[in-house]
């Protein structure tokens, strides 16, 4: 089938290059000009391990090509995936702005009969939205080359994306008629050999569904930081209690690791932008509501632990911190909780020396401060610090000799953000130990002070 795919991001370029590997012919398209060429020199344009090696090789089968022409790239195109993004708005609404005007430039340009599918996350009656820019084209154009919307939302997840697509959980097809969801269906079908992971449904449930999957995934995350809290004030262990909880088969045990938070492109902007369509309907959505306000507490746990340690004087210190990514096996730093991390560090007027192993230059590109320096490898980092705080769960990070590390650090304390140490360990190592929520830093006089409203360097509500 020929595919185009407008948006050649995170999801549009994983997405092509799998649909390409199955069979079809597909053209990336994206207003970029300068990230397509790169691509096409074979330069990646974010890490996501596999992605570029099977990029050139459907490139040079002739299955995949990328073009900025909108017209000419979807000339032939049976089914067409809008994959731009969809960023939160100041108010927290996602902006469709981007997704609607490619909408608008294709009802402009189509003049043959296709599908439409929306692949971005997208709020509930966008689909809706985009048919009505479709209908109202004249009605020759209309009859002659009918173009049906439909919802096709997009479960990959980033460092593992390519093995998500290959072997997707669900397929979720939202579609008005059955000829929509026909093509989306054959489409899939490579990933789906007996069609037990298909999932119809309308369009407005489709859209809904991402959005409540991403909300759950979040709720589960601020769950387990927030027990996390109260276990250390308790005095109770926190791994523990999550070994007796995974092991409940009605709970299972993902997603239940405390930490610094939830971040990323699409947990927190997915939340806010849901909290606003429950806003808009007058629903009060308490729960989604304190699940954000848990994981903006989570950040300013670990900086107000830090704090307390160095007896609010942090000025003269300088922090390493490891792990810019927002999770590990990504590039991707958008909202990462270190980013929020180093600017109340900086603010604080503490020196950085930060590691990642592949986000690095991202952060170089967020953050310019002359106080923000980039290490070349962890032990590098950690050389002439006093303290080590740890923000991404990168393998590596548990792969140390930690009385190397330990004669590192002029303070030898480690702040975990991710509870990747046990506190043992460190103390053998002659580490000082905080894991985020353990409330050690009571030991050091360390008070939660009343948080502001708005947290420094997070988009809170
Ligand atoms: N990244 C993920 O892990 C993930 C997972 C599931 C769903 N999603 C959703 O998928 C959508 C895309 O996310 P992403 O991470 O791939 O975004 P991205 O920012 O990585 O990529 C979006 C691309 O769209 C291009 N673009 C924007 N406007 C355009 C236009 N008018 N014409 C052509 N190209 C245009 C941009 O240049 C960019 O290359 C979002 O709605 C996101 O919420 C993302």
């Amino acid at each position: 089938m020929n595919v185009a795919i407008v948006g050649t991001g995170y999801v549009g370029l994983v997405t092509g290059a799998c649909l390409a590997e199955a069979g079809n012919t597909v053209v990336c398209i994206d207003d970029n000009a300068a990230k397509l060429a790169r691509i096409q020199q074979g330069m990646a344009p974010f890490h996501e391990p596999g992605l570029m090696p099977l990029v050139a090789q459907m490139q040079s089968e002739a299955r995949l090509r990328f073009t900025s022409d909108l017209d000419e790239g979807t000339k032939s195109a049976r089914l067409i995936l809008l994959a731009v993004g969809t960023p939160s708005a100041a108010d927290g609404c996602a902006d469709t702005s981007g997704l609607l005007n490619c909408v608008a430039a294709l009802a402009g340009l189509l003049d043959h009969a296709c599908i439409v599918a929306i692949k971005s996350t997208a709020p509930v009656g966008t689909c809706e939205q985009a048919q009505a820019v479709f209908d109202a084209r004249p009605e020759h154009l209309r009859l002659r080359a009918p173009v049906e919307v439909a919802s096709n939302p997009e479960f990959l997840a980033e460092g593992h994306a390519l093995e998500d697509f290959r072997h997707p959980e669900r397929i979720v097809i939202g579609a008005g008629t059955p000829q929509a969801a026909q093509v989306l269906q054959e489409a899939y079908a490579p990933f789906d050999h007996d069609g037990a992971k298909l999932m119809l449904m309308g369009l407005r449930s489709a859209e809904f569904a991402k959005y409540a999957c991403n909300a759950m995934l979040a709720a589960r995350i601020s769950v387990v930081n927030e027990l996390a809290c109260i276990a250390g004030r308790l005095g109770a262990d926190v791994q523990a209690m999550c070994k007796v909880a995974a092991s409940d088969s009605r709970i299972g045990g993902r997603y239940l690791q405390p930490g610094a938070g939830y971040g990323g492109s699409c947990l927190p902007k997915d939340l806010r932008a849901l909290i606003r369509m429950a806003d808009s309907r007058d629903e009060p959505a308490t729960l989604l509501r304190s699940v954000e306000r848990v994981n903006q507490r989570q950040i300013r746990l670990l900086f107000e632990a830090i704090r307390a340690h160095f007896q609010d004087r942090l000025d003269d210190r300088c922090i390493a911190v490891w792990g810019l990514a927002f999770k590990p096996g990504t590039d991707d730093i958008r909202e990462a909780p270190s980013l929020a991390l180093i600017r109340l560090l900086l603010d604080a007027g503490a020196r950085i020396r930060a590691y990642d192993p592949v986000a690095a230059a991202a952060v170089r590109r967020a953050v310019d401060n002359p106080r923000l320096a980039l290490a070349p490898t962890a032990l590098d980092a950690c050389r002439h610090s006093d303290a080590l705080a740890v923000l991404t769960e990168w393998p590596e990070f548990t792969e140390f000799d930690l009385h190397e590390l330990a004669l590192c650090l002029k303070a030898s304390v480690v702040f975990d953000g991710r509870h990747l140490y046990r506190t043992e360990t460190l103390s053998e190592a002659g580490l000082l130990h905080y894991p985020i929520g353990r409330d050690a830093g009571r030991e050091a006089g360390f008070r939660m002070r009343r948080q502001p409203a708005a947290l420094h360097g997070l988009q809170g509500e």
